[in-house]
């Protein structure tokens, strides 16, 4: 990191378990800490954190309002001083903690993807069962963060919505032969890691007792369920081809205009086409050895003068001879 800090100061503003969990030195060396001034330990250039998860932790200990003020610190930090380039902003993070909102941006894609992804926003008890056959959803809560979020239920008929409890989702659910393509993004890089996934159903109304589950039993690296073990052979799916997996990175850079971010996707056992079941903010990386080294790449990339200051001050020249 020599290199890159030459002259330039990088802060890292996660939770103490991300920290650890980062597993690189050197961005440990570089954390900032939140219960002193900001101030005196800048002056930043860049500022890397996960803030939302600092709430969630801060939830925990009953601490929320106190991390409220932090943020307003962080932002007011960044608002005091321009030219420090927060990974990634604030309000886009903010919609992605919300899963109606990240479906509505979802949705959005999907029309590039061509694997439309059906979703119902349910805000209060006593729903009516949707007019289709096909009734098999996911049902996940409408917070996307947090230990609580990943309690998830599959329902099977209607009888099942009364298992339903809003505020959530309910999605359809996606036959994908098991399998979960995680793509990590980072700046213009992306990497895709496999990963377990929920095992296909049978589609259309079944008689069957809701299935409640956490998703941490499912998609971790190390999942191993009875949700996820095929209940028949079936060939192997082909995996999302490159290109499809650069434009789709480019247009979700564009959309979400993020840096740090991952996204879950699935393929149809169907048709094949791919469908975006869950967008990350700056996600564990777990199984990219090439993270760190992407990530000085990326940090230089937004450090670099020519790209930032300079262009900044074009505008401004050509605004001043109006
Ligand atoms: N629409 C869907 N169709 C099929 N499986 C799904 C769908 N949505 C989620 N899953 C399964 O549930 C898991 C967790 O869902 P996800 O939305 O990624 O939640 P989390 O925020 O807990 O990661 C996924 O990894 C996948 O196995
Ligand atoms: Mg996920």
């Amino acid at each position: 990191t020599s290199m890159l800090m030459a002259g330039r100061r990088v802060g890292v503003c996660v939770s103490e378990k991300k920290r650890r969990r980062m597993k690189v030195a050197a961005l440990a060396d570089l954390c900032i800490d939140l219960t002193q001034p900001m101030e005196s330990q800048g002056p930043f250039d860049v500022i890397m954190h996960k803030l939302s998860d600092i709430i969630v932790e801060a939830e925990h200990d009953n601490l929320i309002l106190c991390f409220l003020c932090l943020i307003t610190i962080g932002q007011n930090y960044v608002s005091t001083h321009p030219r420090t380039v927060l990974l990634d902003p604030l309000p886009i993070m903010k919609q992605l903690l919300d899963r109606f909102a990240s479906y509505r941006i979802i949705s959005k894609l999907q029309d590039t993807l061509k694997g439309p992804l059906q979703f119902r926003a349910i805000q209060r008890q006593g729903l009516q069962a949707p007019p289709t056959n096909t009734f098999f959803r996911i049902c996940k809560t409408r917070v996307a963060h947090g230990s609580r979020s990943h309690e998830m239920s599959l329902i099977f008929n209607p009888a099942g919505l009364r298992d339903v409890q809003p505020p959530c989702v309910l999605q359809s659910f996606v036959n994908h032969g098991a399998v979960l393509h995680k793509v990590f993004v980072v700046g213009e890089d992306h990497f895709t890691v496999e990963r377990p996934s929920l095992k296909n159903f049978p589609t259309g109304p079944h008689d069957r007792e809701t299935i409640f589950f956490n998703s941490h039993e499912v998609s971790k690296p190390e999942s191993c369920s009875h949700l996820t073990a095929l209940d028949e052979t079936m060939p192997r799916l082909p995996s999302p081809s490159d290109d499809a997996m650069v434009a789709l990175v480019k247009e979700l850079r564009a959309e979400l205009g993020m840096a740090l971010f991952g996204v879950d996707i699935i393929v149809n056992i169907h048709n094949h086409t791919l469908t975006i079941i869950d967008i990350n903010i700056f996600p564990g990386y777990e199984g990219v050895p090439q993270f760190f080294s992407s990530l000085v790449n990326h940090i230089e990339s937004v450090l670099d003068p020519s790209r930032t200051y300079e262009a900044q001050e074009d505008i401004t020249d050509s605004q001043v001879e109006q």
